[in-house]
């Protein structure tokens, strides 16, 4: 059997499963979904959202890129993030980062990635913001597991700077805004930056006529 077939094989056994357990399952899954969740979180294939969070299908709305960027021209996240704060009205939106993310690492070198140089000079934007801090750290985990944790608040401040979210937080006081890190080496979340919903943000980023 070919690698991807076993993937196959699986997706009959779980849905024979399910429904033994419960032949309902899938006539509910099909009608309707309100995930009170949206996760932005890594492409990487170790930080799966729904494992590491105990949720279930119908429960977390997901949006991955390498990285778990926030970037206002990105028209995929942007989408997503309409669709799940006006449509969805998801209360909790959770940018989840990983210690030891291949994305910041590299946004770290002066490596030329060639196509990739375009989405990380985004994570470079997030150095230059936090160089002092950043630099000043003399070990090179720790000084990348800092710029994760940096990179995961800068994207929740980003998130807070659309129209999309300040429109959202006019007209209904959600979603809260939730920047965490996931320890790929002990399996645990920690919450390194909140901004609850009408956090006053700074001037230059807000919209007056939402
Ligand atoms: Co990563």
């Amino acid at each position: 059997m070919q690698s991807y077939e076993k993937l196959l094989s699986y997706n009959k056994a779980w849905a024979a499963r399910k429904l033994t357990e419960d032949p309902d399952y899938f006539n509910r899954m099909a009608d309707i979904q309100e995930p009170e969740f949206l996760w932005i979180g890594c492409s990487d294939s170790r930080v799966p959202a729904n494992q590491i969070t105990g949720t279930k299908p119908g429960e977390i709305f997901v949006h991955r890129n390498v990285a778990n960027m926030v970037i206002h021209t990105d028209l995929n996240l942007l989408t997503v993030l309409e669709f799940a704060v006006h449509h969805l009205k998801v209360k909790h939106v959770i940018v989840c980062g990983h210690y030891g993310c291949g994305g910041v690492k590299a946004a770290m070198t002066q490596h030329n990635f060639g196509i990739i140089n375009k989405w990380i000079r985004n994570i470079k934007d997030v150095h230059r913001i936090h160089q002092e801090e950043v630099d000043n750290i003399p070990d090179e985990i720790s000084r990348l597991n800092r710029m994760v944790e940096l990179n995961v608040q800068e994207q929740v401040m980003n998130l807070a700077k659309t129209s999309i979210i300040q429109k959202a937080w006019k007209q209904s006081h959600y979603p809260h805004l939730h920047g965490w890190v996931y320890g790929l080496d002990n399996g645990l979340i920690s919450p390194v930056f909140e901004m609850s919903a009408d956090t006053p943000i700074d001037p230059l980023y807000q919209f007056d006529d939402l």
